[in-house]
């Protein structure tokens, strides 16, 4: 059964991750839309620490009621049990899933005057012997941190990781050059790119973004081993009344057909679920398949460190 008038209250939107990032971005372009379908405001809470799972452990414990939701992504419900010995959650059974909110290509990028004019002679300085650089992510697991440790397994380098709880973070430093590189969703990196404050030197999807029409993808730049894409999605914990479920869907899906957030999506170089990828039958098989994907490919990557 319902909740009585659900919802008769604000909702909590969990982020796991600080304000400024993908997670973020993504979070706060579906929420009016989905609140305006709900009919009760959405309140955003930045929750971070360990690489996204701190916010979505805590969420994963409240009440399931539909009053608090999270947004995670392909770390935190596919890459993360492959680097956390003690995770407190498993992606496939511990939530409920709302449906995916968008695809986020992978992009490389660098400070703006980082010494190398494209992905060979990146690759070749990190490569270089006695190199310094060193790597942003957004903690353990997180996808910044996963897609880069891949990323330095396929070149064989050892760049110096510095943690961030987040990437909008992260893309602070990298714009004042106070880190050299690291592998973000391309929704933080739009924006950066067109103000020429950091440069990308590939996209890890097989077709160029038409929001970075100017990047080449890994295949064009000679790395093709180097494809990966992330995801944002929303969840809720598991065991919500089914009607409060049927809700949270359809307010996604609405969310996902208005033409401001697709608008802002596609700006932003995200894809926009088509309608067999939307809702809870497609994201429960989605995490299922990225925990099969990730856990081998991450594995042999740590034993490399
Ligand atoms: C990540 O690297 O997992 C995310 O981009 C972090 C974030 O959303 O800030």
């Amino acid at each position: 059964m319902a909740e009585q008038g659900y919802p008769d209250q604000p909702i909590s939107l969990v982020v796991p991750f600080a304000a400024g990032g993908p997670t973020d971005t993504i979070a706060r372009i579906i929420a009016p839309p989905m609140a305006k379908a709900l009919g009760q405001p959405i309140k955003i809470e930045n929750i971070s620490g360990g690489g996204g799972t701190t916010g979505i452990t805590e969420a994963s414990l409240a009440k399931p009621d539909g009053y608090t939701i999270m947004i995670g992504h392909m770390g935190t419900h596919g890459a993360a049990p492959a680097l956390f010995r003690t995770l407190k959650y498993d992606p496939a059974r511990t939530f409920d899933p709302i449906g995916l909110a968008a695809g986020t290509p992978v992009v490389i990028v660098a400070r703006k005057d980082f010494p190398a004019s494209d992905l060979k002679s990146f690759v070749e300085a990190l490569q270089k012997k006695g190199s310094t650089y060193s790597q942003a992510h957004a903690g353990v697991g997180s996808v910044s941190h996963s897609t880069g440790m891949l990323f330095d397994s396929i070149v064989n380098v050892k760049p110096t990781f510095v943690v961030y709880r987040g990437t909008g973070p992260a893309m602070n430093d990298l714009i004042s050059g106070q880190v050299d590189f690291l592998t973000d969703q391309i929704v933080n990196v739009v924006p950066h790119l067109q103000a020429g404050t950091i440069r990308a030197y590939a996209i890890a999807t097989p077709e160029r973004s038409p929001a970075l029409p100017g990047v080449p993808t890994t295949r064009e730049a000679g790395l093709p081993s180097f494809e990966v894409s992330a995801w944002n999605a929303v969840f809720a914990p598991k065991n919500l009344p089914k009607d409060v479920h049927a809700r949270l869907v359809d307010a996604l899906d609405k969310a996902l057909d208005d033409p401001t957030v697709r608008e802002r999506l596609l700006k932003l170089g995200g894809r926009i679920p088509a309608g067999s990828e939307r809702g809870p039958v497609a994201l429960q098989k989605l995490v299922e398949s990225e925990v099969a994907r990730w856990t081998p490919a991450l594995s042999a990557a740590v034993e490399e460190q």
